[in-house]
């Protein structure tokens, strides 16, 4: 639960209350805590090195709070230079992280401005967040996510602001739902498993209808990359379409995800180091998935077509071989020198599925390539595409917070990915740039429709440590940018 509320923070009945700090002439500076009694505000400047405070971001400092309601007042960290929403949105989500547990929370950041207030309830809410399902009780059992939220801002009562909150928590639980999928072990999470979730999570929702192409429609209808892909699992692939379609919609955009539920690699097997992440290998079908259903939930009035390209990549007597050549959906030819390239070749399927339909807009969002992290670490995601799609997608990121970052398409990498038996192979001999290949291999799948696409194979799961509102593990990255991409369409 999540409020507003424009009262006094001294008076406010709530177990601990968050403020901001920030280095400030070698020491600190309490950030809008004018309401606090003054010679509690001169004592925490006073003693901030003693206690350990120094006003960098994702610090989290917890003190006695006498003479205001709280028991606790939060120390939270914003950093040097601007205050941004984004900044807001990690303090907020470090304190809601940092004080799991705990029953009750006010949240008394800079958030005289509307923006400001709904950045500080979406970072709350992104930090409020654990993944219990396999957890059983007892000691160890982790804290239990603060339940009781309020944002302290003079324009509770805004209409804007009031507005902003309800869509900060559909955005929430979008984000929160994304990375449960992530985050379920692939022995419970294979294709048919996530359709059955996607099915769940759709149901009741006005104007969302799934659609589900089992094996036997995947051969029927030349899908060889999902086919070819799958057919090493005992457990077979799917493709989904889940379509929202609002009367009167100002545009049609088609999302396509990479949802391979398990990479072993196939035949061209991954070291077990590199396997053991390999779950969150259908991170980029998840944030289609919640994208898709946030949108029917707020209301957009674009038509938003998810398509989640589901299999599992493994070895066995019945898998594809290295040197075998499928047909995808269009008759492409493709010679799998590589069965650890998969993602492209369930996406080529996808991303002809969706622009048969003549979208106005396809991305698709994929944990692609390793060279995605070499390129630009693990919390930054690459865009690549048509010109103007590519910028539509960075701006949608710009605007909401999250990192992804233009990458060029090399002309000259195009002839890497020649075959001497087929169309084209569906890896290059050469490994420099594999990101930027891997987005060639995908492009001529667009057809003529704007195209974007996402490689969020580093930023999808963290295997770090927990950072402002980011766990560890799935971290729902991309819901947020491809939902902002979306209603940015609805003007
Ligand atoms: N799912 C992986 C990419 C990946 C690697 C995602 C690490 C997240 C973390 C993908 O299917 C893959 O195996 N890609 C290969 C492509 C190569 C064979 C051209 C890679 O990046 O090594
Ligand atoms: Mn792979
Ligand atoms: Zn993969």
């Amino acid at each position: 639960m999540i409020a507003l509320t424009s009262k006094d923070p001294a008076h406010l009945s709530t177990d601990a209350i968050v403020v901001g700090t920030a280095p400030h002439d070698g020491g600190i500076r309490l950030v809008d805590a004018d309401w606090l009694p003054a010679d509690l505000r001169t004592a925490l400047v006073r003693d901030a090195r003693a206690l350990g405070v120094t006003g960098a971001a994702d610090e989290v400092r917890r003190v006695p709070a006498p003479g205001i309601s709280a028991a606790v007042l939060v120390l939270v960290g914003l950093g040097e230079g601007d205050v941004t929403a984004e900044t807001l949105r990690r303090a907020a989500g470090a304190a809601t992280r940092e004080l799991a547990g705990v029953g009750s929370l006010a949240l008394a950041l800079p958030a005289d401005e509307v923006a400001q207030a709904v950045a500080v309830a979406e970072g709350a809410l992104f930090g409020a967040y654990a993944y219990t399902r396999y957890r059983t009780a007892g000691p160890g059992a982790p804290a239990v996510p603060v339940a009781s939220l309020s944002v302290v801002t003079r324009g509770a009562k805004d209409r804007a602001a009031v507005d902003g909150l309800a869509r900060a928590e559909v955005l929430a639980a979008a984000v929160h739902a994304t990375r449960d999928l992530v985050n379920t072990p692939p022995n419970d999470l294979y294709p048919a498993a996530f359709v059955t979730a996607a099915q769940a999570a759709a149901r009741g929702l006005r104007g969302v209808k799934i659609t589900v192409l089992d094996e036997k429609a995947l051969v029927a209808g030349g899908y060889g990359g999902l086919v070819g892909v799958g057919q090493g699992s005992s457990r077979p692939p799917r493709l989904v379409k889940v379509a929202y379609a609002p009367a009167r919609a100002r545009s049609r955009v088609a999302l396509v995800g990479k949802g391979i539920t398990f990479d072993s690699g196939g035949l061209s097997l991954k070291p077990s180091q590199a396997m053991e992440t390999m779950k969150s290998d259908m991170a980029g079908a998840a944030a289609v998935l919640h994208t898709v259903l946030a949108a029917a939930r707020l209301g957009v009035p674009v038509a938003v077509t998810g398509w989640l390209c589901l299999a599992e990549n493994m070895p066995s007597g019945t898998a594809q071989r290295p040197s075998d050549v499928i047909t995808l959906r269009g008759g492409t030819t493709v010679e799998v020198l590589n069965t650890d390239a998969e993602g492209r070749l369930v996406l080529a399927d996808g991303l002809v599925a969706a622009v048969e339909e003549k979208p106005d807009l396809v991305v698709d969002i994929a944990t692609l390539t390793g060279a995605q992290i070499v390129a630009l670490g693990d919390r930054v995601a690459g865009v690549m595409g048509t010109d103007a799609a590519r910028a539509e997608v960075v701006a949608a990121a710009q605007a909401c917070g999250e990192g992804f970052w233009p990458m060029p398409l090399p002309e000259e990498l195009e002839a890497g990915l020649k075959s001497k038996v087929a169309d084209l192979a569906n890896v290059a001999a050469d490994r420099a740039g594999g990101m930027l290949t891997a987005a060639i291999f995908l492009r001529r799948f667009a057809g003529d429709v704007p195209w974007a696409h996402l490689d969020i194979a580093g930023p999808s799961f963290n295997e770090r440590a927990e950072h402002g509102y980011t766990p560890k593990g799935g971290t729902g990255v991309g819901v947020r940018t491809l939902l902002a991409l979306v209603e940015a369409r609805a003007h």
